[in-house]
């Protein structure tokens, strides 16, 4: 993934540039080595010194510096793995498009083989005049990766679009731009997350689930090219860029959510807690306090993957398993009574593993009693060696 990834910053003169600091912060702490290339006019806006202490690496802006020859629009514009100018404005957008090439930037992006993202920021009227959107046109249909900008206050004190895309949506670009589009063709169905079974107007039951090994699925599954829709309990976290996203609440809303969308899927991954019981009624009314215990009649759930796996046809049907007790032989049951292909086994006692982790430490269970033990890693690395399982599946298929 990011980790020894290299990338060409581009930063051109508008207010936006400052924000470009921020940018190359967050890809160094992905362990990316970033090389800046700033234009005359960006240097109005914010120093080659700030993005050498935050890159260490010069800035560049020279086309004939003598300084640091072996660093040329030649060498700098094979340096990087993706190059991505942010903020990018009209003036170099133009350039791009007409190929124009007389000023350092210009001249790597001309020179350049990698991925190209172009991240605009610029007041509204230019934004929208027909030249510039002209211009984007000509550089998507050549393969640039446009992020587009987002619409709110700009710093002439209008509001409209223009304002430059949020930082982790051009992070998550940038993600995306390097990353083998294996799974493209795809349309992967991921639920994610708990769910809520109300039993009145301000109470639930539900579990510790947090959604993000769910969410970490969406996101690779996207980055390697695949349509993704998260059918998603409630949780806190932000929204995978790109995905279809559908918020449910209880088990029952889930089931609907995604046999509604069962036709439409080739793969279906149930990482989602699902409560197993609702209570039977819910109360129009807040239940008052009495004297004595309260009890609550609970009523089964559906098995959403149970019936998912009995209208499976082709698709590839990769479930989760939770235990506390007896992993192997309890994960191993659900595997084949649930009709699944795959099924991912969680220790809750492993310290790393589980609900609200980052991490996850995880075995994975195919139906030739297969056992592949994935030791403690983030969960998009987790979320890469069950896509990796997948896709395995999806060629032996050979769909
Ligand atoms: N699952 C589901 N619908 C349910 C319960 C579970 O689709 N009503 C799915 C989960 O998303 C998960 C898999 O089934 O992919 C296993 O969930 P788990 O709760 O571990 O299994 P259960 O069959 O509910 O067994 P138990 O709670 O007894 O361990």
């Amino acid at each position: 993934m990011a980790a020894g990834k290299k990338a060409v910053l581009g930063v051109t003169g508008g207010i936006a540039a400052y924000k470009a600091a921020e940018l190359a912060r967050l890809l160094v702490k992905k362990d990316i080595s970033v090389m800046v290339v700033m234009t005359e006019n960006a240097k109005e806006f914010i120093t080659p010194l700030t993005f050498q202490t935050l890159t260490g690496h010069p800035a560049f802006s020279d086309l004939f510096s003598q300084e640091h020859y072996d660093l040329n629009h030649i060498s700098l514009a094979a340096y990087g793995d993706v190059i991505v100018v942010a903020p990018a404005t009209a003036n170099i957008i133009g350039k791009m498009a007409a190929g124009i090439a007389d000023d350092l930037l210009s001249t790597v992006l001309l020179a350049a083989r990698a991925p190209v993202l172009v991240c605009p920021a610029m007041n509204d009227n230019m934004y929208t005049h027909p030249a510039v959107q002209n211009n984007i046109r000509i550089l998507q249909n050549r393969g640039v990766h446009i992020v587009a900008p987002d619409r709110g206050e700009l710093a002439c004190k209008t509001a409209g679009i223009g304002r430059l895309a949020e930082l982790e949506a051009i992070v998550e670009a940038i993600e995306t731009a390097w990353t083998d589009k294996d799974l493209a063709g795809e349309k992967i169905l991921v639920t994610a997350g708990p769910t809520r079974e109300p039993f009145d107007p301000v109470r639930f039951i539900t579990n510790y689930s947090s959604g993000k090994m769910g969410y970490a699925l969406a996101t690779m599954a996207r980055r390697r090219g695949a349509e993704v829709i998260l059918v998603s309990g409630p949780t806190v976290l932000p929204i995978p860029y790109g995905v279809d996203f559908i918020p449910v609440e209880s088990a029952v809303e889930m089931r609907g959510a995604v046999m509604s969308r069962l036709e439409t899927v080739t793969v279906v991954i149930k990482a989602a807690a699902v409560a197993d019981y609702r209570p039977a009624v819910r109360a129009g009314n807040k239940i008052k306090k009495k004297r004595g215990p309260l009890n609550i009649d609970l009523e089964k759930n559906p098995d959403i993957i149970a019936e998912i796996g009995a209208k499976k046809g082709k698709r590839v049907v990769v479930g989760f398993a939770m235990e506390s007790e007896n992993l192997l032989a309890n994960a191993k049951a659900k595997l084949f009574a649930k009709n699944m292909d795959l099924i991912v086994a969680n220790d809750l006692h492993q310290d790393g593993a589980g609900f609200q982790s980052d991490t996850n430490i995880i075995k994975i269970l195919d139906l030739q009693g297969g056992v592949e033990t994935v030791p403690l890693m983030d969960k998009l690395d987790i979320a890469a060696r069950i896509l990796d399982r997948v896709k395995a599946l999806i060629y032996a298929g050979s769909r």
